[in-house]
């Protein structure tokens, strides 16, 4: 399959507003000239962005949605293939809960599986229909995670939905006819963003990965077509080697580093 080239082309990216989705919407835009629709709740980060964006020559566009509120999610899929001719997309927006989960409340319940599998199933849904309808060139990603092969303790529901999402992308995959399109899953360990800045990360921070390498990593696996993509020599070693152990035992060894970091942050 051809590789994709985003120039002039118009690329979508939920949670542009911040860390990795900010991050790949800087690279789209000075190394591959693609024009972008940014998305995020954050009206006034995205205009920030808007602006040094437009510097470069290229042109943005910006939806505010919040992708826990369907209404919303219909508002950006809309917007998104009815505006401007959408070449690729990367479904980036998603948020974690780092705690116990028996003090978890139902409502962040919630709004963690709207934002991070709901929203994701919507909209890859109505962008696989339009390109199998097109027949058009293009290419989806979604940013899952590696808690989706070694869940995570402390975020375990955070874990379950990565993993949803990674298996609704892989079994999809197989499913398409337009051969001009494809799905790619991105599933980055620790990346340093707002996301892991809480003190609770203080004890996991000397492993996250720059985010300015992990976006980089990312536009590779989209413009690529890559089916499963790991950034990180370590990171994809690692996780070879890990498989050769037994699961039960690696996970319990993530719940003894993530418990004492979560106790020497007061939690
Ligand atoms: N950081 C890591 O260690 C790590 C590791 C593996 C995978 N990931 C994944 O990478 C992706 C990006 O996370 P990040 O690390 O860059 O974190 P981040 O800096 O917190 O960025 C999250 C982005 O998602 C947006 N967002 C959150 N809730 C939203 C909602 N309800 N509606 C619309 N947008 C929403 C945020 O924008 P607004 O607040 O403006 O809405 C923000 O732009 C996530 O899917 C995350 O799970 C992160």
């Amino acid at each position: 399959m051809k590789r994709l080239d985003f120039k002039n082309k118009w690329v979508l990216i939920t949670g542009a507003s911040s860390g990795l989705g900010h991050e790949m919407a800087l690279q789209l835009a000075h190394q591959h000239k693609a024009n972008l629709i940014i998305s995020a709740r954050r009206k006034d980060k995205l205009e920030q962005l808007k602006t040094e964006l437009e510097q470069t020559g290229i042109q943005v566009k910006i939806i505010v949605a919040d992708l826990s509120v369907p209404e919303d999610v219909e508002l950006l899929i809309k917007d998104s293939i009815e505006k401007q001719p959408l070449y690729a997309a990367i479904l980036n927006a998603g948020i974690t809960y780092f705690g116990s989960h028996s003090e978890m409340k139902p409502s962040e319940f919630q709004r963690l599986l709207q934002t991070n599998v709901t929203s994701i199933v919507r909209i890859t849904s109505q962008l696989v229909n339009h390109f199998e309808a097109t027949g058009k060139e293009g290419g989806l990603m979604v940013v899952s995670s590696m808690a989706a092969l070694f869940p995570v303790p402390y975020q375990a529901i955070y874990s379950g939905t990565k993993a949803f999402i990674m298996n609704f992308f892989n079994a999809l995959s197989f499913e398409l006819k337009n051969t001009n399109f494809s799905l790619t899953v991105y599933a980055p360990g620790g990346i340093a963003t707002e996301m892991t800045q809480g003190e609770k990360f203080n004890d996991l921070k000397g492993w996250l990965m720059p985010v300015e390498q992990a976006a980089k990593e990312g536009i590779y696996a989209l413009t690529t077509r890559k089916y499963n993509y790991i950034p990180g020599f370590m990171n994809r070693v690692g996780s070879r080697l890990m498989k050769l152990l037994s699961k039960k035992f690696i996970i319990g060894q993530m719940a003894k580093t993530y418990r004492k970091s979560l106790k020497q942050s007061g939690h």
